[in-house]
């Protein structure tokens, strides 16, 4: 642990909230920072009820946990607001001085954009046009909000000094590795790099500080939006393998594929992956929804994991087996014992 950034490996929605989640509790996580903008939703379900973070670390199920939303994040002040509200996480919530600000005006020029809008099929959020400004120096920052004032902190230090004493701090990042403005299905992308070491620099923290690099795929493919997505299935398909999901933000349906090696491979290589998460592993198998050790896989299942650790050659450690935070297969103590 002490720090690992958590990065999908396809277009996002690969489950990053539920594994955000279940390492907070599991580990103790003392630390966890968010990155990114309220274009994403990660979902948590806990304690029966299901969270739709589009801003808040998804570690907030564990309340000893310090959240963060890092300096490279955008902010849209009342969905911030909205959520420490609903997640009850006042007085443990920081955002950086340095965050930018999402206003109206983004929003507007963000749908009301026949590019942005109808051909790459933005999430309307305005985060592209709010880093749009951000980058011709003319965003407003979050020290300039009053009613982020309460919140203001310095998230690199926070998070620097923790690491210094020995705490245990988990970066969350969003979308995914073929979504990013430089790595991503260019222009289909969202309006920043989303691999792993975007994801430490929108925290502030340096790739010398960081010890794993956790890139989750489901076990599946799914895409919003425009762009290319190769072995897409006819909807009916997805529909009939239980793949056709409606997105978490925007409630458009999610376009499937069945896992991809070649996609996997790469974003193996962008993120300097050490671990692999293997999530909705149940969707392809009902048979093991539920299970929570390795010898309650079916052997179709086994064999699926097995040709990811041959092919990717980065161990599976954790595998999502249901929807709620502790359904799943933690095999971390065995596959990363050497370290
Ligand atoms: P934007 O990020 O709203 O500018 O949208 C750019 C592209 O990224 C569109 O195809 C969106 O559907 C996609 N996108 C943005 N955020 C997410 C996400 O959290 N999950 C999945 N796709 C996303
Ligand atoms: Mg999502």
């Amino acid at each position: 642990m002490p720090c690992t950034v958590i990065v999908g490996g396809f277009f996002g929605d690969e489950g990053k909230g539920k594994i955000a989640s279940y390492l907070a509790l599991k580990d103790r996580v003392d630390v966890a920072v968010r990155t990114g903008s309220v274009n994403a939703g990660h979902t948590v379900i806990w304690r029966d009820k299901e969270y739709k973070l589009r801003i808040i670390p998804s570690a907030f199920v564990y309340e000893k946990c310090r959240l963060l939303v890092g300096a490279g994040a955008n902010i849209n002040v009342s969905i911030f607001l909205k959520e420490v509200e609903l997640t009850k996480c006042h007085g443990r919530i920081g955002v950086d001085y340095h965050a930018s600000i999402i206003e109206e005006k983004h929003i507007k020029e963000d749908r009301g954009d026949k590019y942005l809008a109808k051909k790459i099929g933005t999430t309307g959020q305005g985060v592209g046009p709010a880093i749009a400004d951000r980058v011709r120096r003319k965003a407003k920052l979050a020290k300039d909000i009053n009613e982020l004032k309460p919140y203001l902190t310095d998230v690199a230090l926070e998070i620097n000094r923790a690491l210094t004493n020995g705490k245990k701090v988990i970066i969350e990042g969003t979308q995914g590795t073929f979504l990013s403005l430089y790595h991503g299905t260019y222009p289909y992308v969202t309006g920043r790099d989303t691999t792993a070491s975007a994801i430490c620099s929108e925290a502030g923290v340096g790739p010398t500080q960081v010890d794993q690099v956790l890139v989750v795929f489901k076990a599946y493919v799914t895409r919003v939006g425009a762009g290319p997505l190769p072995g897409e299935l006819p909807p009916e398909e997805a529909e009939k393998r239980g793949w056709a999901e409606i997105a978490t933000v925007t409630g458009r349906r999610r376009r499937a594929a069945p896992f991809n090696f070649d996609l996997a491979r790469r974003a193996i290589m962008l993120n300097g992956a050490t671990q692999i998460a293997i999530t909705k592993l149940d969707i392809l198998y009902p048979e093991i929804a539920g299970a929570r050790e390795f010898k309650d896989l079916s052997s179709e299942a086994r064999k699926f994991i097995s040709e990811i650790e041959e092919k990717l050659k980065v161990p599976v450690t954790l595998i999502g087996t249901g929807k709620g935070v502790y359904d799943i297969i933690d095999l971390r103590e065995e596959k990363l014992k050497r370290k």
